[in-house]
């Protein structure tokens, strides 16, 4: 049960980028060699079983007590029945009907407690995002995917805490794996004391898909239905999936995944360097990428969307 004594603080982060900048940590960038990085940055999960364990507990050791703290939320609270009603209130997009940009500058209103200079205002990191991807030469689809990808995030100016907009996605519905950060905290989630979730494939049969698969809630899966219908699938998945790192860095969901996921987790695995690596000191002059943002931005989609 969920301890009452301990009234949770909804939003323990100061800012949605310690979250980022925890995934960070856990996968930190290879060395332009190929070499593993620094120590601390070492991957969350070795191939060695033995080091597994050692590596899990200094990653552990080094969180910070709000990050920790969020990932116990999020770990508590989203359960079966909670995703399906959190799909209930913002699929049907009712909420408001705003264009592309709009959406951008309305999501850089996030005002949080982070401190101004070590975080990126949200609409810097997805130019940083969108601009690094343009630099290597990607199809133009593959640049606005990084200009969008964070969009969902405006779930938290309705409002929504910050465990159930940003944070690792998983299958909830079936076993969690141990794969998933911080799995202790499930011990407090009422499905691991529920039968039907708590085999290898739950409620799901072996390889059906991720599409018949229900993600926990958070900004990927809600931007995702927001821009279903006007990107190719490989831009879709890259959305979808972005936080699902047990999926894409782990691969701990292979027996939920068929072929055609396979496939399109290389689009997954190619976006995510884009998303963690690229906050750079260097801030992206707005006004004048612009221009170019909103003719790409009028290539694909409608002037509105639901959201
Ligand atoms: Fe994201
Ligand atoms: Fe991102």
């Amino acid at each position: 049960m969920i301890d009452s004594a301990r009234t949770p603080e909804p939003n323990p982060l100061g800012s949605l980028d310690e979250w980022d900048d925890d995934v960070k940590r856990r996968y930190p960038e290879p060395a332009a060699d190929g070499s593993p990085s620094a120590p601390a940055a070492k991957p969350f999960v070795a191939t060695n079983p033995d080091k597994k364990k050692e590596e899990f507990r200094d990653y552990r050791a080094e969180a910070r007590a709000s990050v920790k703290e969020f990932y116990r939320l999020n770990h508590t609270y989203q359960t079966y029945d909670f995703v399906q009603q959190k799909r209930a209130e913002f699929l049907p997009r009712t909420h408001a009907r705003m264009g592309v940009w709009e959406a951008l500058e309305f999501l850089n209103t996030l005002v949080d407690d982070s401190d101004p200079d070590t975080d990126v205002p949200q609409i810097e990191h997805c130019l940083q995002t969108a601009e690094a991807i343009r630099r290597d030469g990607h199809p133009r689809w593959f640049i606005l995917t990084g200009l969008i990808h964070d969009l969902g995030k405006i779930l938290c100016l309705r409002g929504e805490p910050q465990w159930c907009v940003v944070g690792d996605t998983f299958p909830v519905g079936c076993r969690f794996s141990e794969s998933i950060v911080f799995p202790e905290f499930f011990s407090e989630n009422p499905d691991s004391r529920d039968s039907r979730y708590q085999t290898e494939c739950g409620v799901y049969e072996r390889n059906c898909g991720l599409d018949r698969v229900t993600m926990s809630w958070g900004h990927d899966e809600y931007l995702y239905h927001v821009v279903k219908d006007y990107l190719p699938e490989p831009a879709l998945y890259m959305i979808r999936y972005h936080s699902f790192y047990p999926g894409h860095r782990e691969r701990a969901y292979d027996h939920l995944m068929s072929e055609h996921d396979q496939k399109l987790f290389a689009a997954v695995r190619a976006f995510n360097p884009y998303d963690l690596y690229t906050k750079s000191e260097e801030r992206p002059n707005v006004a004048a990428l612009r221009p170019f943002y909103e003719a790409l931005i009028a290539e694909y989609f409608p002037p509105q969307l639901a959201w």
